[in-house]
């Protein structure tokens, strides 16, 4: 790995996957990091979120639950796991991956922050809520574009963008990327 961020993400999906210790049915399990990283790359159009640490955000915040309950520090796990993989199975550069580590450390125990790509990054999880039939509260939320999601009841708003600008491509194949959608699926 020579390219200061490339990540292959369908294989770092697969890896973490691989080595959950809840069910990947879990309502905290890959299902519910594929929405968040699809509600951070939305977002991050209007934010102008880091979209590298939103989508790995998606991976790692959640990975190293031991229950879906409260599950005390399961976000430093997450992220100290984040750490235990880079420059393995990702490289991220210093400035990105501290982003990322407070992003996963701290998504439950604190609930605004200025840096944009970390309050994106929350927000996205927190829009996510919909998935238990939770209403997320707007007073939870830190961006503009997120409040207004939830005011208008706009959830549907990201099928037919995803519809409309698949997430293709990974980060070490930039060149062959859609320029319009900038991320990929799994
Ligand atoms: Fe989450």
């Amino acid at each position: 790995m020579n390219n200061k961020n490339c990540i292959t993400y369908n294989e770092l999906w697969s890896y973490v996957i691989d080595n959950l210790n809840i069910s990947p049915s879990s309502i905290h399990g890959p299902g519910h990091w594929k929405s968040v990283e699809r509600y951070g790359l939305f977002l991050s159009d209007n934010t102008g979120a880091n979209q590298i640490v939103v989508r790995l955000f998606a991976i790692f915040h959640d990975c190293k639950r031991i229950n879906d309950g409260q599950d005390k520090d399961h976000g430093l796990r997450g992220a100290n796991f984040a750490k235990q993989l880079r420059n393995k199975l990702y490289t991220l550069n210093d400035q990105l991956f501290e982003l990322l580590y407070e992003a996963c450390a701290d998504h439950t125990d604190q609930i605004f922050i200025e840096d944009a790509t970390i309050a994106t990054c929350w927000d996205a999880d927190r829009l996510d809520l919909k998935r238990i039939g939770i209403q997320p509260d707007v007073s939870y939320l830190n961006t503009d574009i997120a409040k207004s999601i939830v005011i208008n009841n706009s959830f549907e708003i990201l099928k037919i963008h995803f519809k409309n600008n698949p997430i293709v491509g990974d980060n070490c194949a930039d060149k062959n990327r859609n320029p319009k959608r900038k991320c990929i699926n799994v």
